[in-house]
C-alpha cells in the first residue's frame, strides 16, 4: 500500500469536502446516537495529577540519529514538527536517544559522525535497525540542531560490558554538551542511561540465558561507577536514568531491594524509566485495529506499572515511560500507522499522566510504522518495504495529530493538573485539565471504530456535561480531531487544520465550534474533541 503525499493545495481541497461531510454527519446524529452524562468538577479533585509540559516526549533509535537532526544543517522538517508542539506548551518535548541500537554502539576516535551496518530489509521490517554503529564526537554534537530549550537523555552501551567503551561514549556525550555550538543552541543533557532493556539480554544473546537481575545490578554498577567519575555526573547536574526495562522480567522494585540506590553510582539515579508496547510485530502477524482501539486495553497496559510507580516515588524518584508506542518492533501495519492509533495515543498518554507517569517517550525510527512523523524522504514503503518511486517526501503520520491535541490540552502554564472523567461508555474516555484551581479544558475520545468497511450511518455519542463544585460553566469552544475512517493513514484535521504539508506547518483555516453546555455535544465514532471553557 503506497501513500501519496498531498501538498498544501490538495489538502485544502480535501478539507473543504471533509468539513461538509462532517457537518452532514452531525446533522444526522439522531440515526444512531447514545447519550451519556458526564460530571465535571469545576475545581481540581484531590486525585488530580500534575500534567507536565513534556508529557509528550520522544525516544529516537540511535542508529539513524543524524537523519533526524541533519548533518551540515538542521533538518527543517524535524525542527518544524517539534516546534509546532513546543509552541503549544511553551516547552520542547524531551528527547531520549538510544534503544536497541544503544547496545550496539561503540565510540571511535577515528569516526567523524557515524558508520552503521544494516541487515537487508524485508516486508515485515522494511527499515531494520543497524547491527553495528560506530560513532565519533561529531555524532553527539548534532544535538545542536534540536529546538532551543530541549532536554536530552543519551544511551550508553551496557550490552557489550566494556568499561572502556562505556566511558568513551559517556565522555564524548558530556564533551558534546560542553561544546560551544550545543551550549549556544540551548540544548542540555539531563541524564545518561546505561543499557537498554537489559531484561532481554538473556534472550538476545548479550548475556547467557541464566543471567539474573542480581548480575544486572553488578554489571550496571561496574560500568556506572567509572562512567559517573569520567563524565563528572553529580546530583543537581547530569544524572542517571535507571532501569529502562522492556517488561516485567526485571523490575525497579527488585533492583531497589538489591540496593542499587545505595551504591555510589546508584545515588545518581533520579528517574526510573520503563518501556511498554501493547503488542509486538517482530515476526509479523495480524492485528485488528478495532480491538486495539479499546479503553480497557489502554488501562490494563498502564495500570500494570502501578506498584513500580509507587515504589519509585517512595524513593523520591521520577517515573516515566522512557520508550513506548503501540506495537513493538516498529509497529503493525493497519494499526500503528492509522488514524485509530492517533486516538490511542491521546488516551494512552493522558491515562499515563493520571497514573503518575510523568512523561511518555514515544519511540521513533526512520521508516517505522508508529512514527509521529518521517523526517526524511523514504524510497521504500513503511508498510511492506515495496519500492516508492518517486520517493515519499518527509511527512507527518496520523499520530502526529495526537500530539497536537495533547499539547493543546496541556496549555502554556507549565502547572496544569489532570483528572480522568467518568464516562459511562465502554469506549469513550474523557479528561479534564485545571490551571490555578480553575477548570480550563477537557478532551473526549470516542474509540468506537468507524472503518473503511463500515456502512450505514456513522454512530455518535451525545455528551451531556454537568458541573459540580459550584460555578456555572455555560458554554465552551470545541476543536475536533476529524478522522474519516479509523484505518485511514492520512487526511486528518484538528480544528480544521492539516499538518500533512511539505514543511509540517499547519495549513488551512482554523475551525472551532461554540458549544452550548445546556445542549451538550455529539462525538462521532472515531473522533476526539477538545473543549476550552
Ligand atoms: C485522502 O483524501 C483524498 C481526497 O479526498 C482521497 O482521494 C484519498 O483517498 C484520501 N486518502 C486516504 C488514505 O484516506
Ligand atoms: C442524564 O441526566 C439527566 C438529568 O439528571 C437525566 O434525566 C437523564 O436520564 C440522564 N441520562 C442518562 C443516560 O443517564
Ligand atoms: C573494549 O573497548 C575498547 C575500546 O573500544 C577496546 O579497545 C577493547 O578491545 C575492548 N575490550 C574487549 C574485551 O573487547
Ligand atoms: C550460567 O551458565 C554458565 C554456562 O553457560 C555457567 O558457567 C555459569 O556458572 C552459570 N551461572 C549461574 C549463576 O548459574
Ligand atoms: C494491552 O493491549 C493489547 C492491545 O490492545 C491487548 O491485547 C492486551 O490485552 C493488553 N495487555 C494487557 C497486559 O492488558
Ligand atoms: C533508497 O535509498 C537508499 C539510501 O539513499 C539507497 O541506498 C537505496 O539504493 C535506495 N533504494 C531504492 C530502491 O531506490
Ligand atoms: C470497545 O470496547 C469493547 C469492550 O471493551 C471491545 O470489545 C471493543 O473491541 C472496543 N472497540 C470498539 C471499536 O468498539
Ligand atoms: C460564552 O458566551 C459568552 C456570552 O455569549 C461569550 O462572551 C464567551 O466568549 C463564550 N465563551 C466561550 C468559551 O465560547
Amino acid at each position: 500500500m503506497m501513500c501519496t503525499h498531498y501538498g498544501p493545495a490538495t489538502s485544502m481541497l480535501a478539507l473543504a469536502g471533509l468539513i461538509a461531510s462532517v457537518f452532514k454527519a452531525h446533522l444526522s446524529w439522531h440515526a444512531s446516537v447514545s447519550a451519556v452524562n458526564v460530571s465535571v468538577s469545576s475545581t481540581p479533585p484531590g486525585t488530580s495529577q500534575n500534567l507536565l509540559s513534556t508529557l509528550l516526549s520522544f525516544s529516537i533509535e540511535q542508529d539513524r540519529w543524524p537523519d533526524w537532526t541533519g548533518i551540515d544543517r538542521r533538518n527543517q522538517f524535524t525542527f518544524n514538527a517539534l516546534d509546532n508542539y513546543a509552541q503549544l506548551t511553551g516547552t520542547p518535548s524531551k528527547i531520549r536517544v538510544g534503544a536497541d541500537s544503544e547496545d550496539h554502539t561503540t565510540w571511535s576516535p577515528t569516526v567523524t559522525i557515524n558508520s552503521d551496518s544494516f541487515p537487508p530489509p524485508n516486508s515485515v521490517t522494511p527499515y531494520p535497525e543497524a547491527t553495528q554503529i560506530v560513532v565519533g564526537d561529531g555524532y553527539y554534537q548534532l544535538s545542536k540542531f534540536l529546538l532551543p530549550g530541549t532536554h536530552m537523555t543519551w544511551g550508553v552501551n551496557l550490552g557489550l560490558d566494556n568499561v572502556t567503551n562505556a566511558v568513551n561514549m559517556a565522555k564524548s556525550i558530556v564533551k558534546a554538551f560542553g561544546a560551544s555550538a550545543v551550549k549556544a543552541a540551548g540544548v542540555t543533557l539531563d541524564m545518561i542511561e546505561i543499557g537498554n532493556e537489559a531484561d532481554l539480554y538473556k534472550n538476545n544473546g548479550l548475556r547467557p540465558s541464566n543471567w539474573t537481575v542480581q548480575q544486572y545490578v553488578v554489571d550496571w554498577e561496574s560500568l556506572a561507577g567509572p562512567v559517573s567519575e569520567a563524565a563528572g555526573l553529580r546530583r543537581g547536574g547530569v544524572t542517571f536514568q535507571g532501569a529502562a526495562f522492556a517488561g516485567t522480567g526485571f523490575t525497579p522494585r527488585q533492583i531497589f531491594d538489591l540496593g542499587i540506590l545505595d551504591g555510589t553510582p546508584g545515588k545518581l539515579i533520579t528517574t526510573i524509566s520503563q518501556h511498554r508496547y501493547s503488542g509486538a510485530f517482530c515476526s509479523g502477524g495480524d492485528f485488528a485495529l478495532s480491538s486495539f482501539m479499546s479503553k480497557a486495553s489502554v488501562r490494563s497496559n498502564l495500570t500494570l506499572w502501578l506498584p513500580d510507580i509507587a515504589a519509585s516515588k517512595q524513593h523520591g524518584l521520577r517515573y516515566i515511560l522512557g520508550e513506548t508506542g503501540s506495537i513493538a518492533c516498529h509497529g503493525a501495519p493497519g494499526v500503528s500507522n492509522t488514524a485509530g492509533a492517533a486516538l490511542w495515543v491521546i488516551d494512552y498518554a493522558l491515562q499515563a499522566a493520571t497514573l503518575g507517569i510523568e512523561e511518555t517517550f514515544f519511540h521513533e525510527g526512520i521508516g517505522y510504522k508508529y512514527n509521529f512523523f518521517q523526517p526524511i524522504s523514504l524510497n521504500r514503503s513503511v508498510v511492506d518495504g515495496s519500492p516508492l518511486d518517486p520517493p515519499q517526501p518527509p511527512h507527518v503520520m496520523p499520530s502526529y495529530y495526537a500530539g497536537i491535541v495533547i499539547n493543546t490540552l496541556i496549555g502554556q502554564t507549565g502547572s496544569a493538573k489532570i483528572v480522568e472523567l467518568v464516562v459511562p461508555d465502554d469506549n469513550v474516555s474523557g479528561y479534564a485539565v485545571y490551571e490555578k484551581n480553575v477548570l480550563k479544558r477537557a478532551v473526549f475520545v470516542n474509540f468506537h471504530a468507524w472503518l473503511l468497511s463500515s456502512t450505514g450511518t456513522r454512530p455518535s455519542v451525545h455528551l451531556d456535561l454537568s458541573f459540580t463544585s459550584g460555578s456555572g460553566v455555560k458554554n465552551a469552544t470545541a476543536k475536533r480531531l476529524v478522522i474519516q475512517h479509523a484505518d485511514d493513514t492520512q487526511n486528518l484535521t484538528f480544528g480544521g487544520q492539516s499538518y500533512e504539508t511539505s514543511d509540517a506547518r499547519a495549513g488551512g483555516k482554523i475551525t472551532q465550534e461554540s458549544v452550548d453546555i445546556s445542549k451538550g455535544l455529539d462525538l462521532l465514532a472515531t473522533e476526539a474533541v477538545l473543549l476550552s471553557f
